[in-house]
């Protein structure tokens, strides 16, 4: 069932502008007679409830975790609700407070981890609004939410989620429009983010083409110890999820790091010889993240720098960087595009360091144990 591909991780990556098709399909309404909105058939009778919560927890693992994190910015800046993010594990460690006026929302490719599991068994005995976005129609954590959206991804056989972290960033999108739908003032702003959101697959289909260039990084990188990556905003979470794929699958030491932290540690370890990829494509915190870039290069950095399309120039202006260009897209949605030449570096990383790719060592797919 592979097609031309030679393994499930290079087809789900290579699938992602269907994938993403999928995800939308029925839920994105164009503009012209009626206004431009979103519907999201499973949250409709719940929106109100979760405007109105004190609070939006998003809670999982791993990849799951990353996706939401990655969307926490626009649901914060579209409904008003304070996010906070927990680790699955983490909030069952703490037995963090959870409230009645809270809403949870359960994120998970396989609706069976069991950590996450857990936390939806816990949040619901405390009483609050528990939301559920999974892939798998009948799994655990549908079952056990009051409510959700499917994310339509297809199914994921590689053990390193793809697909189903660009699809659970899409619908994590389209909750924050929902939320937002009663807003006058972001009315613009939302129909923005829809257009673009027509735009997407088409922009994913384009990014994708970098796969010859990120082999070629890969075989630049394939000796190396250790890789870090730094990103902040939206792209925080780009960080997080392309250190996480690197390590998982080609088995190489990899660290995310929020830029913004850099100066209280990490810039210890920078010299000439460790690959460092700075994310920093065009938005609100760009102009930070170059002189992020100028702070690395003053200390020999060795970097990678992913950037807007057009932007090498400005970014890198004594040209000493590889640069990874890729298209613009809405600040919100750019994560969905920006992970994907990411995800193809892990993937040629892991080919030519010899390591199976859809099967690490010592992981499964479906985490279902404690
Ligand atoms: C639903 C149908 C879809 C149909 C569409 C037509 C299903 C699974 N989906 O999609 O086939 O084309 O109507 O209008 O039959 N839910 C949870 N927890 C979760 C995920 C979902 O409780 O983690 C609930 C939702 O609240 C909803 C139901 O499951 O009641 C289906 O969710 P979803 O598939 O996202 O709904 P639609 O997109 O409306
Ligand atoms: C990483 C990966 C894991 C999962 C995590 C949560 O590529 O696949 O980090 O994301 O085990 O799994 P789900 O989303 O099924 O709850």
């Amino acid at each position: 069932k592979k097609g031309n591909f030679e393994h499930f991780m290079q087809k789900e990556i290579h699938e992602q502008p269907d994938s993403l098709t999928m995800t939308m399909r029925g839920r994105l309404i164009r503009g012209e007679q009626r206004v431009k909105g979103v519907l999201l058939g499973g949250l409709k009778d719940h929106l109100r409830t979760i405007r109105r919560s004190r609070r939006i927890i998003f809670i999982g693992c791993g990849t799951s975790y990353n996706a939401a994190l990655a969307s926490r910015p626009i649901i914060e800046e579209l409904s008003g609700v304070p996010v906070t993010m927990e680790i699955a594990s983490d909030l069952i460690d703490r037995q963090g407070p959870i409230y009645r006026e809270d809403t949870a929302i359960f994120v998970s490719q396989s609706g069976e981890t069991a950590d996450t599991l857990q936390a939806l068994e816990y949040a619901r005995a405390n009483g609050a609004l528990c939301v559920g976005i999974t892939n798998t129609v009948g799994s655990a954590i549908a079952r056990g939410t009051h409510c959700g959206v499917h994310i339509n991804a297809g199914c994921e056989i590689g053990v390193a989620s793809t697909k189903a972290y660009t699809s659970q960033i899409a619908v994590i999108i389209m909750l924050a429009l929902a939320l937002g739908d009663d807003s006058i003032s972001s009315q613009r702003r939302r129909e923005a983010i829809i257009d673009d959101c027509f735009n997407l697959p088409s922009k994913v289909r384009d990014v994708l083409k970098l796969d010859q260039d990120m082999k070629e990084l890969a075989m630049l990188l394939m000796e190396e110890q250790s890789l870090l990556v730094f990103g902040r905003g939206y792209n925080y979470a780009t960080a997080l999820e392309c250190a996480l794929k690197v390590k998982e699958v080609s088995l190489m030491h990899s660290e995310g790091i929020l830029a913004g932290e850099m100066k209280h540690g990490p810039l210890a370890l920078v010299d000439e010889t460790l690959p460092i990829i700075v994310i920093a494509t065009r938005d609100g915190s760009s102009s930070k993240q170059q002189s992020v870039i100028q702070q690395l290069k003053a200390r020999k950095g060795r970097l990678i720098v992913m950037c807007t399309e057009g932007d090498a120039q400005s970014m890198c202006p004594d040209g000493t960087c590889r640069v990874i260009e890729v298209p613009q897209v809405q600040d919100c949605l750019q994560p969905i595009i920006n992970i994907v030449p990411l995800q193809l570096l892990a993937y040629h990383l892991t080919v030519l360091r010899g390591f199976n790719v859809d099967q690490p060592r010592n992981l499964a797919k479906s985490v279902t144990t404690q």
